[in-house]
């Protein structure tokens, strides 16, 4: 079965939807936040957590990890992603089209394909849509990602339109390799990334040629890298207008709590970003009162529990006074409490937003606990 995707109610207020994605790995109620497991782990978390604890139903792995470590021959031996590290729910890679140009050393772009040095060794590689699309499959997620140009910001809009055309004919191309019967008895489904910086002709040109693809889903890229968060609402707009109302829209790489409700409003279904994770290793926690940097002083005696609005394993059984001492004294087990309280705040924040649009108020809520949430504590 290719992923199915139906929604269950429009707000009359906004763009926003409640839906419901299908996958052979379980159903996926949106709108959804998508924990990010890199290396095939979300770091610091074992899969029973994310599963039984947070309730996840869908993660996220990076092509461009994976290929280096542990390597598709392995992961293929293991018989895919899902059997290698024990998750049974939904699975969704990213191709690389980031991460290549974020983290390696590009040697060379071609109408070909990206030659790069890998981070970890400096060793060579070359990704082409063809190669992408092949990892992908041996990957196995139920989710995978067309090859694209993620363009920096700022870019000239010569050098975005460049890059978006050849977005385009990667993706004719990836297109073309792709099949939906995987290579572990069950179906992948490809989602094209719509580009064009911060440019509105451009990414109404993009989502234009993606829509015309009729896939599952669409993503839309270029987003949340710099750019003033006004921009990136506009384009979200202007490409939501245009992208198909029945099929889910994946927004890359977004972002803070108000991004997302704000995106939400704009018709976004699907979310992934580092910040629950990578900002929690970091002391930094997102709550319904607001931001907290759990390594000031001032939660040195703050016996109250981190968060008593955020339902969960940690949010309310330990004090901010512990989570500090453990953050303070370098003890792994901070790190793992404050991903498990950021995640289990961003799920319940999708699932509070998907309540709400349901209810027919999510506009309302939104703009009255936006401010709240901005808030530093
Ligand atoms: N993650 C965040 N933004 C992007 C993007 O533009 N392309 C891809 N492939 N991944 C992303």
């Amino acid at each position: 079965m290719a992923i199915g995707f139906h929604i269950v109610r429009e707000d009359v207020h906004s763009r926003a939807r409640a839906g419901c994605i299908t996958t052979d790995h379980g159903v996926i109620e949106t709108p959804i936040f998508m924990p990010v497991g890199t290396a095939g782990a979300v770091k610091t978390l074992l899969q029973q957590q994310l599963d039984q604890d947070l309730q996840a139903p869908i993660i996220l792995g990076n092509t461009y990890h994976l290929y280096l470590r542990p390597g598709t021959d392995i992961l293929q031996q293991a018989g895919g992603l899902h059997r290698f590290m024990h998750w049974n729910r939904a699975l969704l890679t990213d191709s690389g089209g980031y991460q290549v140009f974020s983290l390696a050393k590009i040697r060379k772009i071609t109408e070909e394909g990206v030659w790069f040095q890998s981070h970890i060794d400096g060793s060579r590689h070359f990704f082409s849509p063809q190669r992408v699309m092949e990892i992908q499959r041996r990957i196995g997620a139920d989710i995978v990602m067309a090859f694209d140009e993620c363009t920096p910001y700022p870019c000239t809009h010569a050098y975005a339109r460049n890059s978006l055309q050849l977005t385009h004919r990667w993706l004719d191309i990836c297109l073309a390799c792709f099949q939906e019967q995987g290579l572990y008895g069950y179906s992948q489904t490809l989602f094209p990334i719509v580009q064009g910086s911060v440019y509105a002709d451009l990414r109404r040109a993009s989502a234009e040629y993606i829509a015309a693809k009729e896939t599952a889903g669409y993503a839309i890229g270029g987003l949340s890298v710099g750019e003033p968060e006004q921009m990136m609402y506009e384009m979200t707009a202007l490409v939501n207008e245009i992208l198909p109302p029945t099929k889910p829209r994946y927004l890359m790489g977004v972002g803070t709590p108000w991004n997302i409700l704000e995106s939400i409003a704009l018709g976004v279904d699907m979310f992934d970003c580092v910040m629950p994770t990578r900002n929690g290793r970091n002391g930094m926690l997102f709550t319904w009162q607001g931001i907290i940097n759990i390594r000031n002083k001032k939660w040195a005696t703050d016996f109250s529990v981190i968060d008593e609005n955020t339902t969960g394993p940690v949010s309310t059984y330990y004090s901010k006074a512990y989570l500090r001492h453990l953050f303070v004294s370098n003890e792994i087990t901070g790190l793992q409490i404050a991903t498990l309280h950021n995640l289990s705040f961003y799920l319940q924040l999708v699932r509070e937003a998907r309540k709400h649009i349901l209810q027919g108020d999510f506009l309302s809520w939104k703009n009255e606990i936006i401010p709240r949430l901005k808030s530093r504590l």
